[in-house]
Parts: C-alpha cells; structure tokens; sequence
C-alpha cells in the first residue's frame, strides 16, 4: 500500500470513528501523525548541506545550454562562483555587479547561480531578492530603509550563513542606501559576533547598458567577432560609469574600497541570440524546436541602432509571449 493511501485511510478511520462536537483525543492524535507525515515527507528548509550544496557542473551546463550571446558573464560568473563556494574560509562575501540592457540575462543567471546552490533554488528561505520599487520605494523613508536593510541582513545571515540577497533594479535605488551594508561586505572576520563572509550579494543594474553596447557596437563596426571582448575591455568602464552616474552605486564606497569582486558586462543581443532563446524557449515547453518558427519570432523583433538593426532592443524579455502568437 502507497504512503499516501494509509495516510487517507489514517485520516478516514480517525476522523469517521469519532462524533464531532465531542471530546476527541483521535483527532489530537491525528494531527500529531499529519504534523509527522508533513515533516518526513515535506521537512522545513534548513541551513545544512542537505538544502544547501554548490552544483558545479550544474552550474556550467545550466550556463552553456541556457544562457545565450553573454560569453564573458558566463566565464567570470562560474569561475567566481566556483572559486567562492569551494573556498571554506573565504576573506569577504562574494559581491556581484551585473550590468546591462533589459533582457539579456542578468536576472536569469542570478536564478541559474541560486537553483545551483539551494536545493529549493529561488524559492529558498535563504535567497532574498530586494527590488528598489517593491522595497524602497519612498525617497522620505531613506532613514528607515537603511536600518531596515541593515537589520534584515543581519538578521538573515545569523540565520544561515549561506545567504543569498539580491538587489534588483540597482539603478532606480537612492545613491548611498547600498552604503548602509557597506560593513558586511568588508574583509571583517567577524561583525557583532556574526560572520558574513559565506554570503552572496548580486546587484543587478541597467544603467551602464549604453556603454556595454558602445563597446559591442565599435567591434561589430571593426568587423572583430563580439567573442573577442573580454572583461578587461569593459570593468573599468564599468565601476568608473557606476560610480559617476546614478545606478544606485555612486559615489559608493563599495568601489573606492573594492569590495564589488568584479562588475559584470551583459552584451546586448543580436538576432542569432534571440534565435536560440526561443529555441530554448521551446525545448522547455517540450514542443519540437522549430527553426523556421524561432527565425520568425526574431525577425519581428525590433532592433538598434536605427540604421544598422544590430541588436534585440529586448533582448529575449518579450519572446515568451511572442512565441505563443507563432504556434
Ligand atoms: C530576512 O529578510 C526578509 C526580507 O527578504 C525580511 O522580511 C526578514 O525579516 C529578514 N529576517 C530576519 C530574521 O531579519
Ligand atoms: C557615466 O559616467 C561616465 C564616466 O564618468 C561617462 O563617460 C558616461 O557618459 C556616463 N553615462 C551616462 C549614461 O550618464
């Protein structure tokens, strides 16, 4: 007999058997078996090495096979999360800087890096994503949100050291609300007796799309293969554009003092990417990937510059719901 049929007939024989509105010591019993049941069959999410464990090759394949046109977040990205998670004793929490136009990846990967680390993926009590709409949306209550975040923080990672917090929309964040967690970030061995330094911040930001896609656009004009851009072409150009303008890390010290482990370029996409995004796309709602079908969606897409249509003015953001008009 299955589980689940002595459990219904569990709660049929202890329920059935006893007149309700009466004293009923079955039903207490019987919560006490449901209570049981749920916590073999459907225990609570805990700190350990159960729920939580670095999927390397995971991580790898997910970027390959998932992730499209982005050669240079995929590199660096595995390697610092690799090189992170394998480290029992690391000096600083991993700080991430994402950047780049909407649609090209940068919160897919952030789901990927997390699906990799916590058996329950996004939906771990451990991974935090902050969105500056949702989470800080009063310029009035910047004092307030500073020790909120500050006390979430805290209180999260005394609560599992293998924390994941994610701020989202970077850019739409007030310049020095970030700053607040400025200590947590820092090469500090301990803070108020906590330790921070198993955590994993990622900031994701759209703000220095417009420099990424002058440096994208400059190597497809000298006619050099977009592959051959490295990080080094675009880091510096990076934090110095994040700390000048207003992505929700100017003037931050979080760049004077290094602290961000690397700034993360985000190409924008061009037709054969949008391609193998809904190749993808299609793979994953099990229908037979349609080469003709996926060549479409791309076609119809709008694309910039103006004159020379280079890249997805999207990226793969709008694919989904298009692909359900070609098929
Ligand atoms: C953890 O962070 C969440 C926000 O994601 C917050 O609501 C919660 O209170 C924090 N937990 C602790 C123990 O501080
Ligand atoms: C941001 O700052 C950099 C360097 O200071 C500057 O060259 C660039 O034009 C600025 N970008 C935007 C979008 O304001």
């Amino acid at each position: 007999m299955k589980a689940v049929q002595i459990y219904l007939w569990l709660h049929i024989i202890l329920t059935a058997s006893v007149p309700v509105n009466t004293f009923n010591p079955f039903g207490k019993m019987f919560d006490g078996v449901k209570n049981l049941w749920q916590k073999i069959y459907n225990p609570d999410e805990s700190c350990d090495s159960k729920w939580i464990s670095f999927n390397e090759t995971g991580l790898q394949v997910d970027l390959e096979s998932k992730l499209f046109g982005q050669h240079i977040a995929s590199r660096v990205i595995l390697k610092a999360v690799n090189g992170f998670m394998s480290n029992d004793n690391p000096k600083k929490p991993l700080v991430l800087s994402l950047h780049g136009r909407t649609g090209t990846g940068k919160n897919f990967v952030s789901n990927l890096i997390a699906e990799n680390i916590y058996k329950e993926g996004m939906d771990s009590s451990f991974v935090h994503v902050f969105t500056a709409e949702l989470h800080f949306q009063h310029k009035r209550k910047f004092e307030i949100y500073k020790a909120q975040l500050q006390q979430w923080i805290k209180g999260n990672v005394t609560n599992c050291a293998r924390s994941m917090f994610i701020f989202d929309e970077m850019d739409k964040m007030h310049p020095g609300l970030i700053d607040s967690i400025k200590p947590y970030l820092d090469y500090y061995h301990k803070l108020d007796g906590v330790s921070y330094r198993k955590a994993i911040f990622i900031f994701i930001s759209n703000a220095e799309g417009d420099i990424i896609t002058q440096t994208a656009l400059d190597f497809w004009n000298e006619g050099r293969a977009r592959e051959e851009i490295e990080l080094k072409d675009l880091e510096t150009l990076l934090s110095v554009s994040a700390f000048n303008n207003n992505s929700g890390l100017q003037h931050s010290r979080l760049i004077t003092k290094h602290l961000v482990n690397f700034f993360i370029p985000f190409l924008p996409l061009e037709d054969r990417h949008v391609v193998q995004c809904v190749l993808a796309e299609m793979k994953a709602r099990r229908l037979q990937p349609d080469q003709n079908v996926a060549d479409q969606v791309a076609r119809d897409l709008v694309y910039f510059p103006k004159s020379e249509r280079v890249f997805s003015v999207r990226g793969c953001k709008t694919i989904q719901s298009k692909l359900d008009i070609y098929i």
